[in-house]
């Protein structure tokens, strides 16, 4: 019983933030829908993804796991079987696990590894049970490990339901990594992991006096910006997705304790790429729970924009990425 999944990570384009009040915070239901683009990195050896192998059998005597050759153990491996013994009951099989994760890129950075990592396990151990399940239910699997990996398991352009249950809080895909034209230049300020992890900051949404605006507006933005995709209307899917992610900064940093994930360096980009956007070339800027900046732009304008940014000093890595494929099983096991 061994399978192994390759997931891509994914860029919000209207952030998840905050779980539902309405519900067990357990589930990883959020209080809107949200929208995503999940990306293959354009960089040999840097395609974004999280290659995960897991196997059960006798032969483990307790479940293990490790990422990058870390044992996992407290609230990271917690997290892993909130997602693999569910799995583990539906398929009436009590065998013990190891699982390996491997990312090609660096980890907690704002560069969304949980949402790939969650999303590579759902698909394996899914796949190792045998189980037939559809994509949307396989998202419902991954939300319980990390509500991003929800969106990971299509390509392309992805909308997460929040629904009012486990089962009806699940993502479905906009269209294909070729139906709508944008690219992101991922442009790293900052590697070292961040201090506070989503996870954790989740649960301190609900403490910022703008949290409700942020709530509202962002279930209104993720239906305009699906029909903006849906039309090939870049510069409105770029004009909504930069005016989301302001809104959620601004909760993360007016929440108790107030979470400033943004690095100095985070400030400088946000209005380089304002001023690249008037002196020559369309660009909107987009940031997770990071010091990181996603730059989203024309396919046609990629390689011009990375250039751009990598004249800017401090700016110290940059990383195309194009709309992903769906993410899958493979064949190639990681032990
Ligand atoms: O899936 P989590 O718990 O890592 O939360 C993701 C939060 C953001 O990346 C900031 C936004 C999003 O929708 O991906």
């Amino acid at each position: 019983m061994k399978s192994s999944a390759i997931a891509h990570s994914n860029i919000a384009l209207i952030k998840y933030w905050g779980r539902s009040q309405e519900h067990d915070p357990y589930l990883n239901i959020p209080s809107h829908d949200s929208v995503s683009m999940t990306k293959y990195g354009l960089i040999p050896n840097t395609h974004l993804e999280t290659h995960t192998t897991i196997d059960f059998s006798d032969v483990h005597k307790e479940d293990t796991a490790f990422l990058e050759g870390e044992v996992l153990t407290g609230r990271k491996m917690e997290r892993i079987l909130k997602v693999v013994n569910p799995l583990r009951k539906y398929a009436n099989i009590d065998r013990k696990f190891k699982v390996m994760s491997r990312n090609d890129f660096p980890t907690q950075a704002g560069l969304a590894s949980s949402a790939s990592g969650f999303a590579a396990l759902a698909i394996a151990a899914v796949n190792a049970f045998g189980i037939s399940f559809s994509k949307e239910e396989i998202s419902t699997c991954a939300r319980l490990g990390s509500g991003s990996a929800t969106r990971s398991i299509h390509g392309g352009f992805v909308y997460w339901h929040k629904g009012n249950s486990h089962e009806t809080s699940y993502a479905e895909q906009i269209c294909g990594p070729e139906e709508f034209d944008m690219n992101v230049v991922i442009a790293l300020v900052h590697e070292g992991k961040k201090e506070v992890t989503s996870d954790v900051g989740h649960e301190s949404a609900w403490t910022s006096p703008f949290n409700d605006v942020r709530t509202k507006k962002s279930q209104g933005q993720a239906i305009e910006i699906k029909n903006a995709i849906l039309n090939d209307d870049f510069s409105k899917v770029g004009r909504i997705a930069e005016e989301n992610c302001r809104y959620m900064h601004v909760v993360m940093m007016t929440s108790d304790p107030p979470l400033f994930y943004w690095h100095p360096d985070t400030l400088r980009l946000i209005k380089s790429i304002q001023r690249l956007r008037k002196e020559s070339l369309e660009c909107y800027s987009t940031i997770d729970a990071g010091p990181n900046v996603h730059c989203l732009c024309r396919p046609e304008d990629t390689y011009e924009l990375q250039k751009m940014l990598e004249k800017m000093k401090f700016v110290r890595k940059t990383i195309p990425a194009k709309p992903a494929n769906d993410s899958c099983v493979t064949k190639e096991h990681l032990f």
